[in-house]
């Protein structure tokens, strides 16, 4: 059984998912109305922004406590892949972090656990820090194995990364129900879940290492509801959606997490 009572040893991370969201001009707005508003959060800040807002965040964002991340990445360095981006390409321009796995990627765009986690690997190798999200659909939560798919999925995404390399990874729990609709985990079923990637990852690595490991919960959290939801042990900060594209909204969540 991990010990999860060492929640005040992982550091909070609330990371926006801007998702198709903010030309370059609204980027700019959205990203100066923030900055002042979560100066002195205490827990790690990061806005994942679209591809064509990397730079603009960036320059907005430098010399502020707020981290820069992607939302994808390619598995290979360069080569004839149309429309991709590779991960050194993103490391090369400043970008901190990259999500990974997100289920609108495994939805829509054919994802499986094995290019996850390839793109795991890829990240890690150019020196990028990753939040890589895994979590079940209603059909298999209401088939009651949540456990076992999110279990493989996480198995899966972290083959080849080492203990050392965990460090540089985030995961997100995001209950495919629960993205965009409204419809939240309850508390006590997202923190049963992360709970349980705690303890995949204790089997994989060890205790201290899942110990230490910053696991989110992403899905529908919002200014109202964040507060509950970061009280749980298990839930180390969240990945946030739509909240994320309004500074008080996204505020609000930090605020939460600051503790
Ligand atoms: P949501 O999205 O907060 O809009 O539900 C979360 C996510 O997909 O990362």
């Amino acid at each position: 059984m991990v010990n999860s009572m060492k929640k005040e040893l992982r550091r909070a991370v609330i990371a926006g998912n801007w998702k198709m969201n903010k030309n370059r001009a609204e980027a700019r707005a959205l990203l100066e109305e923030l900055v002042p508003m979560v100066k002195d959060a205490d827990c790690g800040v990061i806005v994942c922004v679209p591809f064509t807002d990397l730079e603009t965040a960036l320059e907005a964002l430098k010399g502020t406590n707020v981290a820069v991340g992607a939302q994808n990445c390619h598995w290979e360095a360069s080569g004839a892949f149309t429309g991709e981006i590779s991960a050194g390409m993103l490391a090369e321009m400043g970008v901190e972090y990259v999500i990974i796995g997100h289920s609108e990627r495994r939805q829509y765009f054919g994802e499986t656990d094995e290019t996850v986690n390839r793109r795991v690997r890829a990240a890690l190798d150019a020196g990028l820090k990753v939040i890589l999200c895994v979590g079940e659909t209603l059909a298999q939560r209401e088939q009651g194995i949540t456990g076992e798919v999110v279990g493989l999925q996480t198995k899966v995404a972290l083959q080849g990364v080492s203990a050392g390399e965990l460090k540089r990874i985030i995961i997100a729990y995001e209950p495919v129900w629960a993205i965009g609709t409204g419809r939240t985990a309850t508390s006590a079923q997202a923190c049963e879940v992360n709970h349980l990637i705690r303890e995949v990852a204790a089997g994989l690595y060890s205790e201290e290492a899942a110990a230490a490991l910053t696991i989110q919960y992403g899905g529908s959290m919002n200014a109202k509801n964040a507060e509950e939801l970061l009280n749980e042990e298990d839930i180390d900060g969240g990945l946030i959606g739509g909240a994320s594209l309004k500074a008080p909204d996204f505020t609000a969540i930090v605020k939460a997490a600051s503790r």
